[in-house]
């Protein structure tokens, strides 16, 4: 009998490094990057409709319009594959939005796993990324996870050997930022090599690499904590807290620090909360905890 209801997990990610190389004709940016999953996830729920629709109901209100890369990311795979069904999806936010953190672009990605699954598609993963590229720059990461190295303006994924798992604690200032505003005041002094992306990627392949050591590049954090004073201000917060170093994940704002032990991930992330800032002790995801809970789409 077919399946009436299938629950997933999608993930958030940090970028473990950012290179920009430069502006492109298309006029997105060149970039690789390393990035991870990490355990801080939204719930998606979907429900066999009678109907063609897809209906989504979305714990944010702000999020609950035909713009969510669920909605997106369904629509997509109704008009690619034909299929004539349709569903409702139920999606439960705990990912900040718009935080550099993924969270929008891992419901997409998930959407299309899941409904590939739920709707006996039959697609590949290959043409699954394919589709999930349409709909967003970081979406084919969350098709391969749970550790990646990215490149072209993100639709090139090369799954890596996961790092070794590691608390952190993210951190997220009090300000939203737009990644197209990011993106549009990058100036080409702020452009990157690669190399340090390609050292991590290399690292991680050769298991040779404890995570407190990696190098760290993020193209984009010059600009941003010069545009937001409020992102470096929560940064020296958390350096004054004992954070061993603070880092940015993606177009920001959110920040990560890596951390030797879960206890001193939770009482750097308990310290921040009493500040009054946003903060989630989480850890790393392992390749057998991705994507995806309960039902397992994989
Ligand atoms: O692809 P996505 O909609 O997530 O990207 C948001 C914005 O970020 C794009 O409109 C573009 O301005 C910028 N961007 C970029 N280069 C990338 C990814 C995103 O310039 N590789």
């Amino acid at each position: 009998m077919a399946e009436k209801q299938i629950s997933c997990f999608a993930p958030a990610k940090i970028n473990l490094t950012l290179d920009v190389l430069g502006k492109r004709e298309d006029g997105y940016h060149a970039l690789k990057s390393v990035m991870q999953a990490v355990d801080l996830r939204d719930t998606l729920t979907f429900t066999a409709l009678d109907s063609p629709e897809i209906h989504i109901a979305c714990s944010a209100a702000e999020l609950n319009g035909p713009d969510n890369l669920v909605y997106r990311a369904a629509d997509l795979l109704k008009r690619y594959t034909g299929f004539a069904g349709g569903a409702r999806a139920e999606i439960e936010k705990h990912i900040p939005a718009q935080g550099g953190l993924g969270g929008g672009s891992s419901d997409g990605a998930i959407t299309i796993l899941a409904l590939n699954r739920f709707w006996n598609l039959g697609l590949s993963y290959e043409t699954m990324a394919h589709l999930a590229a349409q709909i967003g720059s970081d979406t084919p990461f969350f098709i391969y996870g749970p550790t990646a190295y990215i490149e072209g303006r993100g639709e090139f994924v090369t799954p890596l050997p996961p790092l070794a798992e590691t608390w952190l604690v993210l951190i997220k200032p009090p300000v939203q930022v737009s990644t197209a505003r990011v993106f549009q005041t990058l100036t080409p002094d702020n452009y990157t090599d690669g190399s340090v992306s390609d050292t991590v990627a290399a690292a991680l392949r050769a298991s040779g690499i404890a995570p407190l050591d990696l190098p760290y590049i993020n193209a984009l954090e010059r600009g941003v904590m010069q545009q937001y004073p409020q992102v470096a201000d929560t940064r020296r917060i958390a350096l004054e807290l004992g954070a061993r170093h603070v880092r940015m994940s993606g177009s920001g704002p959110t920040l990560y620090t890596l951390c030797a032990t879960r206890a001193e991930a939770e009482t750097l992330c308990a310290a921040l909360v009493d500040r009054a800032i946003m903060a989630w002790a989480v850890k790393t995801l392992a390749a057998e905890e991705y994507p995806l809970g309960e039902t397992g789409i994989r």
